[in-house]
């Protein structure tokens, strides 16, 4: 089994190479080239996470592989093949006509891959194409960039969760390396125990758009108990980071971070009012219980619930008494625990 993983890890780590070969010095990959220029990316940015470029044909990384003496049920274990649907046996390329990145374990191993389709067209299959779940690769346990992004996040005592490969990647080249992304899921609480290793504090930065609040929210309750300090940066007009860096820069990039960063309770506690309607009494009521209710029974600093009772108080003009003494009956009514 040992052995078996090993080969694994020696595929993927060839794998790479190999992708990054084609993409750096073939015909073929000048057309992932011209992407990855268009979109910003240096050539110092290309080696340092090793991009690289799968060439629209079936079995170039199958050929390469079986050249080196792997076996083709082990690569399609490993997620580097697919099977052909009506003909058991028969492997070719999972990952075609994409520029890819490869994904490394915390300890710098290549374990996955992501791969991105260069055209807009709908038919060319999903924009990202993952490594499946295999031996090596599991998406709830691993973070995009970790093991490059660690020492950073040491000396800065912080880390920034993003969403997405190219905003790691353009945030890295724009000098803000303390930077990891979620592989197209939420935060899990594997991530969360990861990230509290190594720093004070977690910044997520998920999108602007509505699958990127949704992905914050389901995060924020994951990271509800987490040991350290959590925050959450919202970014504006359905923006990514890759796209708010090119729009407004590195500065206003840094800010976004620092000043416009909430807390996790605060986060939640605006993210329920779309929820409700909050132009009438009753509305406005049915809110203010929700969030009593499922955020502020759970804030466990008497200063961070002052807080936030104080804001609600001055907001919807009710007293704090009031809102203190629907706290308390909210908690006694809870179910413990
Ligand atoms: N994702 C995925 N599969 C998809 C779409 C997205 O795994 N079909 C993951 C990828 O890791 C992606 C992230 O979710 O980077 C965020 O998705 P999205 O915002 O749609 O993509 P971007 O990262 O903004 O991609 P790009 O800038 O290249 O268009
Ligand atoms: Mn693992
Ligand atoms: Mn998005
Ligand atoms: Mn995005
Ligand atoms: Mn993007």
């Amino acid at each position: 089994e040992y052995k078996r993983r090993k080969e694994m890890l020696r595929a993927h780590e060839l794998a790479a190479k190999y992708y990054n070969h084609i993409l750096m010095n073939t015909e073929h990959g000048k057309l992932g080239l011209r992407y990855l220029e268009e979109r910003g990316i240096s050539r110092t940015t290309i080696d340092a996470f090793q991009l690289g470029y799968a060439p629209d044909a079936w079995d170039v990384l199958r050929k390469f592989l079986l050249k080196r003496g792997f076996a083709e049920e082990l690569l399609f274990e490993a997620g580097l093949l697919s099977e052909a649907q009506n003909v058991k046996g028969r492997y070719f390329d999972k990952f075609r006509h994409r520029v890819m990145y490869p994904i490394h374990d915390a300890q710098g191993n290549v374990i996955g891959f992501g791969g991105r389709i260069l055209t807009k067209e709908k038919d060319s299959g999903p924009k990202y194409l993952n490594s499946p779940e295999t031996p090596l690769f599991h998406k709830g346990r691993h973070l995009y960039n970790l093991h490059r992004a660690r020492s950073n996040m040491r000396s800065e005592g912080r880390v920034l969760v993003l969403e997405g490969y190219m905003d790691v990647i353009a945030s890295y080249q724009a000098g803000v390396q303390n930077v990891v992304a979620v592989l197209g899921t939420a935060l899990t609480s594997d991530h969360v125990r990861l990230l509290q290793r190594n720093v004070q504090e977690i910044v997520m930065m998920f999108d602007g758009d509505a699958a990127g609040q949704k992905a914050a929210l389901r995060s924020a309750e994951v990271v509800k108990d987490a040991e350290v300090k959590t925050r959450v940066a919202t970014l504006p007009e359905g923006l990514d980071p890759d796209d708010f860096l090119k729009k407004y820069g590195k500065d206003a990039y840094v800010r976004a971070i620092q000043d416009n960063a909430s807390s996790m309770t605060t986060f939640r506690v605006l993210a329920m009012r779309k929820d409700f309607n909050l132009s009438t009494d009753v509305g406005r009521e049915d809110y203010l219980k929700a969030v009593i209710q499922t955020v502020l029974t759970e804030v466990t600093s008497p200063m961070e619930l002052e807080k936030q009772l104080r804001e609600l108080s001055e907001e919807f003009g009710v007293s704090v008494d009031a809102l203190n003494e629907e706290v308390r009956l909210a908690k006694k009514s809870a179910p413990a625990g």
